[in-house]
C-alpha cells in the first residue's frame, strides 16, 4: 500500500532540501517525488504573469494532483509534464512516476489545502522558516533561475506572494503532523522524522526495501 507522506510550507522555506535528506534516507529506491507545481494551470493566454497570483489555492489543480496519487495507489506508472517557471505553463519535461511506487513524497506549498489532497496524505510535515530568510532565499532564487528581476519579485511577493503566506500557506500549520524550524538545519527534527517514517514503513513491510533507515545515526543529542 502506498505510503504518502506531504510536505508543505512557505516559498523558499527549504522544503526541497528537507525532501531530498528523507529521499536519501529512504534510499532513492521506490520512492517517487511529485511536486504540487506540477498541478498549476497554466497562464492564462493574454494574461500578464505580474498580475497572475500563482500563490492563490484558485491556481492549483487538486482535483489532477488527488487523481494521480490514487493512480499511483492502485500500483499504476503516472506521466506528468513538468511545470516551467519562465514560460509559466506545464511544458517542461515529462516526469514518469512508477508503477509500483511504495512510498510519495508532495511538496508544495498547498500541501494540505485542499481536502481531497489532504485526506490521501498519511503524513503531513510543515517545513517553516522565517519570512524574512524565505524572502532572501526567493530574490536569489528566482533572480538567477527563474529569469526574474529583483523589482519584479519584491512587486510579487507584496501583491500575492505575502497575502497567502498568511491567508493560506501558514494556517496550514495546524493540520500538520510534525512543523520543523529551519529546514535541513534541524538534524535532531529530521532524524526523529526519518525514525517515525521507518517505524511506519515496517508497519507496513516495506522495511525491506529501506535499509538505509536502520542503518542511519541520530546525528543530534536529544
Ligand atoms: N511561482 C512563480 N511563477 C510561476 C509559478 C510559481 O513565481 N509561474 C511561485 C509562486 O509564487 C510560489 C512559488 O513559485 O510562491 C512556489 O515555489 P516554491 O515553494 O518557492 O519552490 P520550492 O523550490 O519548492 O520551495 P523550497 O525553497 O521551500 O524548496
Amino acid at each position: 500500500m502506498l505510503f504518502v507522506i506531504g510536505v508543505a510550507g512557505p516559498s523558499a522555506a527549504g522544503k526541497s532540501s528537507v525532501v531530498e535528506r528523507i529521499v536519501s534516507a529512504i534510499g532513492s529506491h521506490q520512492c517517487a517525488l511529485l511536486c504540487l507545481d506540477s498541478f498549476y494551470h497554466g497562464l492564462p493566454p493574454g494574461c500578464d504573469p505580474l498580475e497572475y497570483d500563482f500563490d492563490s489555492p484558485n491556481a492549483f489543480d487538486f482535483e489532477s494532483c488527488a487523481a494521480a496519487i490514487k493512480e499511483l495507489a492502485l500500483g499504476k506508472s503516472v506521466s506528468l509534464q513538468s511545470y516551467d517557471y519562465v514560460t509559466h505553463q506545464r511544458c517542461g519535461p515529462e516526469i514518469t512516476l512508477p508503477s509500483g511506487t511504495e512510498v510519495l513524497i508532495l511538496e508544495g506549498i498547498l500541501t494540505f489545502y485542499h481536502e481531497k489532497v489532504r485526506e490521501l496524505l498519511h503524513l503531513k510535515v510543515f517545513v517553516d522558516e522565517d519570512a524574512d530568510v524565505c524572502l532572501c532565499r526567493r530574490i536569489q532564487r528566482d533572480v538567477v533561475q527563474r529569469g526574474r528581476s529583483v523589482e519584479s519579485v519584491l512587486a510579487q511577493y507584496e501583491k500575492t506572494v505575502k497575502p497567502a503566506l498568511d491567508n493560506f500557506i501558514n494556517p496550514q500549520k495546524r493540520l500538520a503532523d510534525i512543523i520543523i524550524q529551519r529546514g535541513v538545519e534541524n538534524v535532531i527534527a529530521i532524524d526523529l522524522l526519518v525514525k517515525h517514517i521507518a517505524v511506519k514503513l515496517e508497519q507496513r513491510g516495506l522495511n525491506r526495501l529501506y535499509t538505509n533507515l536502520h542503518e542511519m545515526p541520530l546525528t543530534g543529542q536529544v
